[in-house]
């Protein structure tokens, strides 16, 4: 079989990208090794950048955002005791969007059956091979047992952290840059109302929370926790008992509380693979880079990528120039530098350790001080989180 591009990942990166081709009349196959309830079932990160709600709902991605997701104008940091609102409408006149990544996998997953598009899911043993020269070639195992082989013009590795696309370029090819926490988070949801018009995103010396949402009726928190903590040994009880201890201050602020369920911890790291371009290799999203969760960069990170590779991938297969895949790598890198930055700030900002000094408490402090004190610290904060609508 031959294509133009061949699509590696079904995620909303692989996804979105294959939309905005179609729309520009270039063929495409996607496959994906997980099912598409496995995709459509995996909890992720739940905010969308004011910009990546309008790429989605302005190529007709997706329909739903606006009648079942929740604009938010600003988030609360929380330390000390004590809520500090940051407004971002007030500040840089932007929001954000909630509404989970699963819920963008659906819609999109919607929107290519509307096309009548190739999208395989639950595939197996997927190689790639042959991006050096001019015919790259994917090969996998189809959901019926299958070995097939496709041959696109182009290949994209929109496969994820753990991608194998990206795992096809010899280390000595690519720079790998990358940090490891000493935490993870433990997420859970929650069948409860929201605790807050907004998410608080908190800091004690116990430990950071997040207290996210979902609808009026469930709710998605998240607490740091050691890498190797078992969900299996956390009751309701005393998850609960953690998180009021962390969220202790003089404001009395309370969680609203209910049954807890869907448990999991989220191991994380900082990464970035360099160039996101290998011969008739590009890779896209988390598979060429990956943030700590902390600020919900991830998926807008993927979705800028796709809004940056597609007209990029247009005026490849215009002019059959490879020189204008390495203006995408070279582009996408620079948001993906900036969301590096912002969300390893964030992550070291609100998390503690266990050997911190006293000195990297009051550091960390003056930190927050710095941001919640001053309407420009305020504002940087509020450009990063809704998505620098200056950058390309
Ligand atoms: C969610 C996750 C995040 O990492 C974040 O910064 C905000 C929200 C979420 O799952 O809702």
């Amino acid at each position: 079989e031959t294509t133009t591009v061949g699509i590696v990942g079904a995620g909303p990166a692989g996804l979105l990208l294959r939309h905005l081709l179609h729309r520009a009349g270039i063929a495409t196959i996607t496959i994906d090794n997980r099912t598409r309830q496995e995709i459509a079932e995996t909890q992720r990160a739940g905010i969308l950048e004011q910009g990546s709600v309008e790429l989605l709902t302005e190529t007709g991605a997706i329909s739903r955002i606006r009648d079942n997701g929740y604009e938010h104008g600003g988030i609360y940091l929380r330390f000390d005791g004590e809520n500090h609102h940051i407004d971002f409408t007030g500040l840089v006149n932007a929001s954000v969007w909630l509404y989970p990544q699963n819920e963008v996998f659906v819609d999109l997953a919607e929107t290519a059956d509307r096309d009548g598009a190739d999208v395989r899911y639950g595939v197996s043993d997927t190689e790639v091979d042959g991006w050096r020269g001019e015919h790259p070639v994917i090969r996998y195992t189809d959901a019926d047992g299958v070995r097939r082989e496709i041959r696109p013009d182009l290949l994209v590795g929109a496969d994820g952290s753990r991608s194998v696309t990206r795992r096809s370029i010899p280390h000595e090819e690519r720079s790998d840059h990358f940090i490891e926490y000493p935490f993870a988070w433990f997420g859970f949801l929650v069948d409860a109302p929201p605790s807050a018009d907004e998410l608080i995103y908190s800091t004690s010396e116990h430990g950071f929370v997040l207290i996210s949402q979902r609808t009026e009726t469930m709710q998605r928190m998240y607490f740091q926790c050691d890498p190797g903590e078992n969900p299996d040994e956390w009751d309701d009880e005393r998850i609960w008992a953690e998180m009021d201890r962390r969220l202790e201050g003089r404001d009395g602020f309370t969680l609203k509380k209910g049954p807890i369920h869907t448990k999991n911890v989220l191991p994380f790291r900082s990464f970035v693979c360099e160039p996101m371009r290998h011969g008739r290799l590009v890779l896209a999203g988390d598979a060429g880079h990956t943030v700590p969760p902390t600020g919900a960069k991830g998926l807008n990170l993927a979705l800028n990528d796709v809004r940056v590779l597609a007209p990029a991938i247009e005026r490849w297969v215009a002019s059959g120039d490879d020189a204008e895949l390495d203006v995408y790598s070279d582009a996408a890198l620079q948001r993906v530098w900036r969301a590096q930055r912002f969300s390893y700030q964030m992550t070291t900002m609100l998390h503690t350790t266990a050997d911190a000094t006293p000195f990297e408490r009051r550091r960390t402090l003056a930190e927050l001080r710095d941001i919640v004190d001053s309407r420009h610290g305020q504002a940087a904060l509020a450009e990063a989180y809704t998505g620098w609508p200056h950058l390309a």
